[in-house]
């Protein structure tokens, strides 16, 4: 299927018993005054409305298609010539890993990265829904951004990633910030050409949110945030449902690349150089579960990568309940599979993952740990926590407290929860006062910095090895980079040392980060 093709089916879509196409919707948002538009808008073309959780489990039986021939059409190929973008980014890796697939999309347009928001002709906003904050901080940007395109007419500024796919969103932007050009959803990035050229030459502003969630578009062209470490998606969407979470209506359903392409890509990255990969997933362990005519899973495909002459081999996220016995012993193979896994537990009582619908209890997450530590006894665990779920009572915190210590987690997220619209945990009555909530925050971060910084003592006057990532933020004199556990390391040695993995002795360990000087004059050592 070719460009147009696909374009053309997947503009297609079903709402209640009539098809539209999108450029009709396009054609009528120009025509139409803004108070018609969104009236007309909603009513006809933007799926999902709301995110709607029951329409969102029935998906599964849709089909995924593959597609190897993205091309960027040839009357807009050169239309950034000259001119300058800027990807902001908010949230998590698989957004950060979006917006090297855009920069690339862009890139090859001919425009060029730039660090200024003076200097850009193009701005999108790559956004997170995770929670409220994540939105605030974006609504704060879309309201700085005014009086700029006040200044320059001509700047396009874009809005997309996960906020994008909520109905509430569009909506407020549509009705209070028309400085917006462009509103594009998760789904759609490989349209970022023809959007463009929309925003560019029409009068209003461009929406386009698709639902159709099947499609995995192969050979989109990425622009790498360096040439160290690189993101490498697996699988996209997550049909875990997590009562609190956003994410399965803003990603759409589990889907898996398959195991050639993304083979394929790792040893593309190995061949240039790059010493670590990360496989990225909302749900790495789902992997392999969609597919219909092999049996391959994640320790398939770890397996594999294993026997890639690339050094270190990471993953995230994963889901407890999907962590299956031949994945941990294809990990405790080691070699580039390192001993640091990040293992997102939420809470400790088995009362709250279940409202949660994590579909594990707290012992069942302990006898995980236990196999695991039996596998591979090195092991790092680090985690995702949230507090003052609806009704957490404080018995039920402490769980969360003593599961903290029992695990021996040497770091975690904390985020206090935030309900997000359209989930079934943001319907809930909710009876915990905001100010214990925060004070749980608070005592359950004393403990994990506690936990931490217990975890670094380990490293004092050890040789650890250290992937030298550039410059230390704070002093240019000193470099820093991590250790296979994803400690970060600040040590002093010679600059031609990044991007090698080199052995630093520890001298002193903070809460988070470790001080240490290179063993000998560059060590490199795989
Ligand atoms: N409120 C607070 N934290 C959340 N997370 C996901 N949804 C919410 C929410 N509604 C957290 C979970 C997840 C991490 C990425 O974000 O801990 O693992
Ligand atoms: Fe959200 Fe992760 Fe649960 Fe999926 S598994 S619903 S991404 S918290």
């Amino acid at each position: 299927m070719n460009e147009q093709q696909r374009v053309d089916q997947a503009q297609v879509k079903q709402v209640g018993k009539k098809f539209v196409k999108q450029e009709d919707n396009i054609n009528r948002i120009k025509n139409t005054s803004s108070e018609e538009m969104i009236a007309k808008y909603f009513q006809t073309s933007y799926e999902p409305q709301a995110p709607d959780i029951k329409k969102a489990r029935k998906r599964r039986k849709e089909d995924i298609q593959f597609h190897y021939d993205f091309a960027i059409p040839e009357d807009i190929e050169k239309i950034g010539k000259g001119k300058k973008f800027l990807i902001r980014t908010y949230g998590c890796q698989m957004n950060e890993h979006d917006t090297e697939v855009m920069a690339g999309i862009l890139i090859e347009m001919g425009y060029e990265f730039t660090a200024d928001t003076n200097e850009a002709d193009i701005i999108l906003l790559n956004t997170c829904a995770i929670r409220e904050n994540a939105e605030n901080k974006v609504f704060g940007e879309i309201g700085h951004l005014k009086p700029l395109k006040l200044e320059k007419p001509d700047l396009i500024i874009g809005v997309c990633g996960c906020m994008s796919q909520e109905e509430s969103v569009v909506d407020r932007i549509l009705k209070k910030h028309q400085h917006i050009d462009l509103i594009f959803g998760t789904h759609n990035i490989h349209r970022l050409p023809q959007l463009l050229k929309e925003a560019l030459f029409g009068k209003e502003m461009i929406v386009e949110v698709w639902s159709k969630e099947g499609d995995i578009i192969e050979n989109l062209p990425k622009a790498r945030k360096g040439k160290i470490k690189a993101w490498v998606n697996i699988m996209y969407g997550c049909d875990k449902f997590c009562t609190y979470c956003i994410v399965p209506m803003t990603r759409g359903k589990e889907r898996s690349r398959k195991p050639e392409d993304i083979i394929q890509e790792v040893r593309h990255l190995a061949a240039q150089g790059y010493q670590e990969v990360t496989l990225l997933g909302q749900n790495v362990n789902a992997y392999g579960k969609d597919f219909e005519d092999i049996s391959y899973g994640l320790g398939d495909l770890m397996d594999d990568i294993n026997k890639i002459d690339i050094p270190r081999v990471r993953f995230t996220t994963s889901h407890p309940r999907d962590f299956d016995d031949y994945l941990i012993e294809v990990l405790a193979k080691g070699g580039n599979l390192l001993d640091h896994i990040h293992l997102p537990v939420q809470s400790g009582s088995s009362e709250v993952l279940k409202k949660m619908n994590r579909k594990y209890t707290r012992e069942e997450y302990l006898n995980l740990v236990k196999k695991i530590r039996k596998a591979i006894p090195n092991v790092t665990l680090t985690t995702d926590i949230i507090v003052g779920f609806p009704n957490e009572t404080e018995e039920q915190f402490e769980e969360t407290m003593t599961l903290m210590e029992e695990v021996g987690f040497e770091a975690a997220y904390t985020y206090i929860y935030s309900p997000r619209e359209g989930t079934p945990a943001a319907r809930k009555v909710d009876d915990v006062p905001e100010e214990v909530k925060k004070q749980r925050l608070h005592r359950l971060n004393a403990l994990v910095n506690k936990q931490s910084a217990e975890s670094m003592k380990k490293y004092k006057d050890k040789v650890v090895k250290v992937l030298v990532e550039g410059e230390s933020k704070k002093n240019p004199d000193v470099l820093a980079g991590y250790t296979e556990k994803n400690k970060l390391v600040n040590f002093r040695g010679p600059k031609s040392s990044i991007g090698k993995i080199v052995e630093v002795e520890i001298t002193e360990a903070k809460t988070w980060s470790l001080d240490g000087i290179i063993v000998e004059n560059m060590v490199e050592v795989k």
